[in-house]
């Protein structure tokens, strides 16, 4: 096959660099392995991309990733850097959200996985565990309070009666900060298709996630979402309150197969979800666009982030950023062997008894403590 896949790789900060080694080293062993032909180029983002340019997606780096046919991303954002550069300019939202609005990702696909061999790692009581846990998270992700307008920190006069039963009321200044969620009809449309497209192809189950019994968006979601379900008559609908999904997801997560969410709750129940699985080291995510040609161009990424705790330590777990490659393979170039033999060959790895850190414990008796660069060797040895 002579296609030749052009792939930016954006390592990022923290674990980034570390985690991306590893991935790239899997795809060059798929490469050879199914003689296919990658062009990955490497540029920098985040405070790496602050660091070389001033900026937090530098502009090469934005016209690198337009033209190639899909991105795979590390990870951005240090929480203690620089604390006077301002929010606006700051990794997660000068290069994460505006990498999203920028190629129109509306639908992040989180998919959370507790596999047999890691019972071990997941918070949750093996009776709860049922059959194993395998949840599709459907986020939207280019709309509600992340992206909606106003969004910004205003001053004010805060008005304070006193005590002298409000004979004096002092004028205060004061701040207050606006977020706007905001959500229109063919926005949940499109997130409610992709939802439904992938739970046909799953357990059939789409469960809903909204705050309908408060929030006007929350009443719109519920609205559309049944009427869209309606093409999917072999897909079973439910609506759960956020709260609740929250809380069930502890009580009994075999009960989920795709959960639909708009972006926030989206956020909060996909690291919920991840903790089942063990640790957010384990899993991978895709964040799909409009098509370009016969490619869907995509954006992979671990779910997790940076662990500056962690980073340049060789303790990283690098099977989310591996494990987002086999989704870009999928989703992005259509090589579904390609993407096989990786989640096969993570599989091998695990049963092997390679552990990184983060799913290890003693107990095990026959698993073997391994760093970041170990992890990566041991699953392109089995590609
Ligand atoms: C995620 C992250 C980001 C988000 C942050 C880093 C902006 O938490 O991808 O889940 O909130 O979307
Ligand atoms: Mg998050």
């Amino acid at each position: 096959m002579s296609t030749t896949f052009k792939i930016a790789a954006l390592a990022g900060d923290g674990i980034g660099p570390e985690v991306m080694r590893e991935a790239i080293k899997v795809l060059r062993a798929v490469e050879k392995k199914f003689s296919l032909s990658f062009q990955i180029t490497e540029a920098p983002v985040g405070w790496a991309g602050i660091d070389a340019t001033g900026k937090a997606l530098p502009d090469a780096t934005l016209a690198l990733c337009k033209q190639s046919d899909a991105i795979l991303f590390g990870s951005v954002g240090l929480p203690d850097r620089d604390p006077t550069i301002p929010k606006e300019e700051r990794p997660e939202r000068a290069a994460l959200l505006r990498i999203r609005k920028e190629f129109g990702l509306y639908a992040n696909l989180r998919p959370v996985q507790l596999p047999k061999a890691l019972a071990h790692a997941c918070p949750l009581r093996p009776e709860r565990q049922g059959d194993g846990i395998d949840i599709l998270v459907v986020r939207e992700l280019t709309g509600g309070m992340y992206f909606g307008q106003p969004k910004k920190t205003e001053d004010y006069f805060h008005e304070e009666p006193q005590a002298d039963e409000g004979a004096t009321v002092i004028m205060r200044r004061a701040q207050r900060a606006i977020d706007t969620m905001v959500y229109t009809t063919p926005e949940i449309e499109r997130i409610a298709h992709v939802a439904f497209k992938a739970a046909s192809l799953r357990r059939k189950k789409v469960t809903s996630i909204d705050k309908a019994n408060v929030l006007e968006n929350g009443v719109l979601w519920r609205d559309v979402v049944t009427k869209i379900a309606k093409q999917y008559p072999d897909v079973t609908l439910e609506h759960m309150f956020v709260d609740n999904g929250a809380m069930q997801l502890m009580l009994r997560p075999t009960q989920f197969d795709v959960m639909l969410c708009e972006n926030m709750f989206g956020d909060i129940l996909s690291d919920e979800a991840a903790a089942l699985a063990g640790s957010l080291g384990m899993l991978p995510s895709a964040s799909l666009g409009k098509a370009t040609g016969e490619l869907t161009f995509g954006f992979y990424e671990p779910a997790g982030g940076t662990a500056p705790d962690i980073a340049g330590k060789n303790l990283a777990n690098p099977i989310a950023q591996i494990l987002s490659t086999a989704l870009m393979l999928r989703y992005s170039f259509g090589l579904n062997d390609a993407a096989d033999a990786i989640e096969a060959a993570v599989g091998t790895a695990i049963a092997a008894g390679m552990r990184t850190g983060d799913i290890y414990t003693p107990a095990e008796a026959t698993a073997k403590k391994v760093g970041t660069r170990e992890m990566g060797d041991a699953i392109a040895a089995a590609v």
